[in-house]
C-alpha cells in the first residue's frame, strides 16, 4: 500500500470559542491559537483541525457560515489567519479547515437573495417547497429540534434546514452551487491550507422526492434519512477531480449515519472521494434505547468492542479509519468511559488514550483531551450555550418526557457544552484562557486539571499523549498492523493485538475500576511492554483498575 502522510499522523483538533483568547472579551481567537502553537508542536500532532472561523452570526458557534471567504470578526482578520498559518507551517503543523457546505447561514448574501423572490438568480442555490394540507412540505425534523422546514412569508414557501432555522441546506443538485462551493475551497487551498474535515457531508444529497419518514419520539422524522443520498459520492468524485486531486490533503467527512458499506467508497484508498470519515457507531453505542443521545448513558462495553473491531476489521485494506473519542459535539470520554474519581481520572484517561490510539486509523485529539478534562457540573439550564441539547431538552420538555431535573442531568452526560467549557492551561483565574469574563464558564477542576501543571510532570495524561504519539511515528505495526480482537464478551476488558509480518501488539484495557483476571496468552509472556499506564508490571493474571499495557513482540 502506497503510504499517505496521513496515515502516520496525529490531528489536534481546536475549538477557536474555547482554546485562548488574546484580547480579553472572553471569546477564544486566531491570535491566542497562534501563541499556543508550540504547545501543538511539543505534544506531537502533525495537524490542527481548526473548528470554523468563518465570518458568522453564531447561531451554532460558527458552523452557520455568512461568507465563507472571510474572518469572525471576535477571531480576528484574515492577516491573523495567514500569520497562523505561516507559523504553524514553520513550525511542521499542518492546518485542515472546517468545511460547512451542507448549509450556510440564512445571512449569506445568496441566502437573503434567495429568499427575496421566486425568480431571483440565488433562489435554487437553496431548496424551496410549497406547504402540503396547511404544513410544511413533510414530516422531517431539525436535529436541534422541531421541523426540518421553515415558511417564509414573503414568497408563501417553505425552505429546508436540517439544523436550525437559520442554517438553511444549501442545494446540491443545483450545479452553480457546486461550482461556487469549489472555487470557494480552491481558493483556501491557494493559501497554503492542508486539507478540510467536511461538516454533515454525508447529508448532502436529499432523498429523490422528499418522501416523508418514519416518525421518530419527537413527533418528527430523524434528518439521517437526508444521509448517503443518491448522488453523494458522484458530488464527492466531482470535488474530487475538480478540486482535491490537485493538492497533496488530508480530508475527512463528518459522516453522520454512515455505515460501513458507504465508507468503503467515501475513504477509498483508491483517492477518489475523501482521505477517511468521522464514522458515528461507536458514539451511539450508550444511547439511550428511546430518547437516544439525550438521556443518561447505557454503557456497554461488548457492543463499544463489536463496533470499533467491525470497522477495523472492515475497512482493513480497502479504506482509513479515523480514530476518536472527544469532539466539540461530543461529552468528555474521561467523563463517558473513564473515571472522574480523583484516584482514578488519570489513569483511566491514559488507558482510553491507549485503546484509541493503537488502533488502525489516524487518531484526532481534540483540545484538553490530553490532559484528560472532564464534563462540567452544570447546575441550570440557563448555564447551557449549546443550541442543539437546549432544542432537543425543550422539545422533550414540552412533551412532559422530561422534567428540568432530568433535563439538567442530561446536560451533564451530553450536552455539547461539556466540549466547550473552555481550555484550561493553568492554574490561575480562568485558567489562563481570559483576562475578562468567559464565554463558557471554566471548569473549577481547572486548579487540578492543567495544562501548566502536567507539562511539568512526566507521568502526566499530556505526557502520556505525547508518547503514544511518538510511538506513532516509530512502529509501522501500530499504523498498519491487522487488528484481532480478544475477548469480545468480556465486560470489562477490551483486548486485542495488531500484527504485522513477524511483530505484533497485544492491546489490553481495564474498563473498569474492578481488578480484573486475565491470563495473557502466552506467546506474550515476557515480551516486552511498549507503554503501560501503571508505574510498574502488574503481577501475573491480574489487571489492576483502570489498567492499560501493551506488549511489543519482535
Ligand atoms: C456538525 C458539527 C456540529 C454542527 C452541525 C451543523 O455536526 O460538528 O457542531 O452543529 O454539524 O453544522
Amino acid at each position: 500500500m502506497e503510504e499517505k502522510w496521513w496515515q502516520r499522523s496525529v490531528v489536534y483538533q481546536i475549538y477557536p470559542r474555547s482554546f485562548q483568547d488574546s484580547d480579553g472579551d472572553g471569546i477564544g481567537d486566531i491570535p491566542g491559537i497562534t501563541s499556543r502553537l508550540e504547545y501543538i508542536r511539543d505534544l506531537g500532532a502533525d495537524a490542527i483541525w481548526l473548528s470554523p472561523i468563518y465570518k458568522s452570526p453564531n447561531d451554532d458557534n460558527g458552523y452557520d457560515i455568512s461568507d465563507y471567504q472571510d474572518i469572525m470578526a471576535e477571531f480576528g482578520t484574515m492577516a491573523d489567519f495567514d500569520a497562523m498559518l505561516e507559523k504553524a507551517h514553520s513550525l511542521g503543523l499542518k492546518i485542515v479547515m472546517d468545511l460547512v457546505v451542507n448549509h450556510s447561514s440564512d445571512e449569506h448574501k445568496w441566502f437573503v437573495e434567495s429568499r427575496s423572490s421566486k425568480d431571483n438568480p440565488y433562489r435554487d442555490y437553496y431548496i424551496w417547497r410549497e406547504g402540503k394540507n396547511g404544513g410544511a412540505p413533510n414530516n422531517w425534523g431539525s436535529c436541534f429540534g422541531g421541523s426540518a422546514w421553515q415558511y417564509d412569508e414573503k414568497t408563501d414557501m417553505y425552505y429546508l434546514h436540517l439544523f436550525s432555522k437559520k442554517q438553511p441546506d444549501l442545494n446540491w443538485a443545483n450545479p452553480v452551487v457546486r461550482d461556487e462551493v469549489f472555487s470557494m475551497m480552491d481558493w483556501w487551498l491557494q493559501k497554503g491550507i492542508d486539507g478540510f474535515r467536511m461538516d454533515v457531508i454525508s447529508l448532502i444529497s436529499k432523498p429523490d422526492g422528499f418522501p416523508d419518514g418514519e416518525l421518530g419520539p419527537n413527533g418528527y422524522a430523524s434528518f439521517h434519512l437526508c444521509a448517503n443520498g443518491p448522488h453523494e459520492h458522484e458530488y464527492l468524485k466531482e470535488m474530487n477531480r475538480r478540486v482535491l486531486s490537485k493538492y497533496d490533503l488530508l480530508t475527512v467527512g463528518e459522516t453522520a449515519a454512515v455505515t460501513l458499506e458507504e465508507a468503503k467508497s467515501y475513504a477509498n484508498l483508491d483517492g477518489s472521494e475523501l482521505s477517511m470519515v468521522f464514522q458515528f457507531e461507536h458514539m451511539d453505542a450508550d444511547f439511550h434505547p428511546v430518547l437516544g443521545r439525550y438521556a443518561e448513558q447505557h454503557k456497554n462495553l461488548p457492543k463499544l468492542k463489536e463496533i470499533l473491531s467491525r470497522w477495523q476489521n472492515g475497512l482493513e485494506g480497502i479504506a482509513w479509519n479515523s480514530l476518536y473519542w472527544d469532539n466539540h459535539d461530543q461529552p468528555r470520554v474521561v467523563s463517558r468511559y473513564g473515571s472522574e474519581k480523583p484516584e482514578y481520572r488519570e489513569l483511566s484517561a491514559k488507558m482510553l488514550a491507549t485503546c484509541l490510539h493503537m488502533m488502525q486509523g489516524t487518531p484526532y485529539v481534540f483540545q484538553g483531551e490530553e490532559l484528560g478534562m472532564t464534563n462540567y457540573p452544570w447546575t441550570s439550564i440557563d448555564q447551557i450555550n449549546d443550541i442543539e441539547s437546549l432544542g432537543n431538552y425543550r422539545a422533550f420538555h414540552e412533551k412532559g418526557l422530561m422534567t428540568e431535573a432530568e433535563g439538567i442531568e442530561m446536560m451533564r452526560h451530553r450536552s455539547r457544552d461539556n466540549a466547550r467549557t473552555p481550555m484550561q492551561w493553568d492554574d490561575g483565574p480562568q485558567a489562563g484562557f481570559t483576562t475578562g469574563k468567559p464565554w463558557l464558564p471554566v471548569n473549577p477542576n481547572h486548579t487540578l486539571i492543567n495544562a501548566a501543571e502536567q507539562v511539568k510532570r512526566p507521568d502526566s495524561v499530556f505526557h502520556y499523549y505525547r508518547k503514544l504519539i511518538a510511538l506513532r511515528k516509530e512502529l509501522d505495526v501500530m499504523v498498519y498492523g491487522h487488528y484481532e480482537l480478544l475477548e469480545p464478551e468480556h465486560p470489562a476488558l477490551f483486548v486485542y493485538t495488531r500484527t504485522l509480518g513477524d511483530e505484533s501488539l497485544l492491546v489490553v484495557c481495564n474498563f473498569s475500576e474492578d481488578e480484573q483476571t486475565y491470563e495473557i496468552p502466552v506467546e506474550y509472556r515476557g515480551a516486552d511492554i511498549l507503554i503501560a499506564n501503571y508505574p510498574d508490571a502488574a503481577p501475573a493474571g491480574t489487571l489492576r483498575p483502570w489498567e492499560a499495557v501493551v506488549y511489543h513482540r519482535k
